[in-house]
């Protein structure tokens, strides 16, 4: 009896660290971000401040800035460009007129994958917030974890 009490405590102590393991840039973004975005966004895209000067262009051509390395990412995330991953990955699902972000569609093959890889980076980033970084309260930016 007391020892299997022993074992259920014990268990119930690992729960809770199995499913709050967190995902981090190293663990899952940095290869998901190899394989869904670096076409346009890995090393020889331009640094972001280079892609602002000739956007139009960049653009057209199919090029969006650099974000290959987890400060260049997070400035996207909580720095520069707070949200911009958030707005642009977004499916659309909880706005008024349910239009995804523009990047959403690079998330997978299938509305299934792309569902799951958006849940990924849901899980990273820790606060879903679509506001631009103007927007944003101290608050609410301290709430953006996104682990490296
Ligand atoms: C086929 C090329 C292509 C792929 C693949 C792609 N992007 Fe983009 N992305 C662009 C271009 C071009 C822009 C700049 C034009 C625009 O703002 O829409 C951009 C812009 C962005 C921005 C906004 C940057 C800013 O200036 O604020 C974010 C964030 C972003 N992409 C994230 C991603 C993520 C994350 C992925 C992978 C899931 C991805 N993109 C896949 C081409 C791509």
């Amino acid at each position: 009896m007391k020892k299997s009490l022993i074992i259920i405590t014990l268990w119930m102590l690992f729960i809770p660290v199995i499913s709050i393991a967190q995902v981090t840039y190293q663990k899952e973004i940095r290869s998901l971000m190899e394989a869904k975005c670096s076409k346009c966004h890995g090393p020889q895209a331009p640094l972001i401040d280079e892609f602002k000067k000739d956007k139009e262009r960049f653009a057209k051509e199919n090029i969006g800035p650099r974000m290959d390395s987890y400060p260049l990412l997070l400035e996207f995330v909580k720095g520069k460009d707070a949200g911009a991953i958030m707005r642009r990955l977004d499916d659309g699902k909880s706005k008024e007129d349910k239009k995804p972000g523009n990047m959403y569609v690079y998330l997978g093959k299938d509305e299934e994958e792309k569902q799951k890889n958006l849940k990924i980076f849901k899980d990273w980033v820790g606060s879903w917030n679509l506001k631009r970084k103007a927007d944003l309260s101290e608050d609410e930016l301290k709430k953006i974890t996104a682990p490296q």
